[in-house]
């Protein structure tokens, strides 16, 4: 049988981070439950084809396409908060869910429910450049309790770019999309830019709308854009926004802090030059193989 690591790693300066380790995916320690049984229920969980699975790299946006494709999928501008995750919430919540279900993942692609991977039900991948996924990871693991990240910026960067870090690392996260044509051929997917969305939001919500196969016309995106811009969503969490089962143990009153800047660049207050170029170096060696063009500012 596969074994459960804990890894538990400390750095010079005594900053810890803990996670555990199974079958080469890490996972941090507020996944729910034992993580084989997360595994394998996940794997087969029971898909409907009108399924939607929105996969983010934590802090990518995840919150933004939430609220964005509930809209499309339910026809009104209601706020939903945050997502029922594969990983975070019971897999009988999941189950239950009534159609059609707008369910979250951080989860490798290979730990997906088998339905997926053979095309039952959809999945949109949102992907943001990774020094802004990076600072915002920082700042939210800074403020939760118990998963939390004490150190400094410098000493969290390090803990990022090791090959293991959570959910199999930003760039490993990111050349399992890269590839997915060879390894998931079935899985009807969609691949949108954080940065793409934020700065031509019109014509990439019609894109959204196209693969969902929903009827929803230009006034109905303006009114999503309207209902979901950053000021907008940051009222509804700090005003509506209760205490999530999910997240009861790692954060005050189960509600977790998402809405910090929402914007394209913020990494630059934060990287060093050293600490810039140490990154990109890293990241061009890793995905040397690839033909990218991430937008940094
Ligand atoms: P910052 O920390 O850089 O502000 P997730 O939902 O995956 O945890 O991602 C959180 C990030 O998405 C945060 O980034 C948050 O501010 C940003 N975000 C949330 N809603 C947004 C919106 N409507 N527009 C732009 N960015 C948004």
């Amino acid at each position: 049988m596969d074994v459960i690591e804990k890894v538990d790693i400390r750095d010079e300066e005594g900053n810890t981070m803990d996670y555990s380790l199974y079958k080469g995916c890490s996972f941090p320690p507020h996944v729910v439950g034992n993580v084989r049984d997360l595994v394998a229920n996940c794997a087969k969980l029971k898909c409907r084809q009108d399924d939607v699975l929105l996969y983010t790299y934590p802090k990518s946006g995840t919150h933004w396409m939430h609220n964005i494709l509930n809209m499309f999928i339910t026809g009104n501008f209601a706020y939903a908060g945050t997502a029922s995750y594969l990983e975070f919430a019971k897999i009988d919540v999941i189950d239950n869910m009534p159609s059609p279900r707008l369910i979250a993942t951080h989860l490798e692609v290979d730990l997906f429910p088998d339905d997926i991977k053979n095309g039952i039900g959809k999945v949109v991948n949102i992907v943001r450049n990774p020094k802004d996924v990076a600072v915002s990871y920082y700042c939210f693991l800074s403020s939760m309790k118990g998963v939390g990240f004490t150190g400094t910026f410098d000493s969290f960067l390090r803990f990022y770019l090791k090959e293991e870090f959570f959910f199999g690392n930003w760039y490993g996260a990111l050349k399992q999309w890269l590839d997915i044509g060879k390894t998931y051929p079935k899985m009807k997917i969609f691949t949108l830019y954080y940065e793409d969305l934020k700065r031509n939001t019109l014509p990439n919500l019609k894109r959204v709308v196209n693969f969902l196969e929903i009827p929803r016309d230009e006034d109905f995106c303006k009114s999503v854009i309207d209902n979901t811009g950053f000021a907008t969503m940051k009222r509804h969490h700090e005003t509506e926004s209760k205490h999530n089962e999910q997240f009861k143990d790692v954060v005050k009153d189960g509600v977790l802090p998402i809405y910090r800047k929402g914007e394209i660049g913020d990494w630059k207050r934060w990287f060093t030059p050293a600490q810039s170029e140490l990154f990109d170096r890293v990241y061009k060696e890793r995905l040397a193989k690839y033909d990218l063009d991430l937008v940094y500012e």
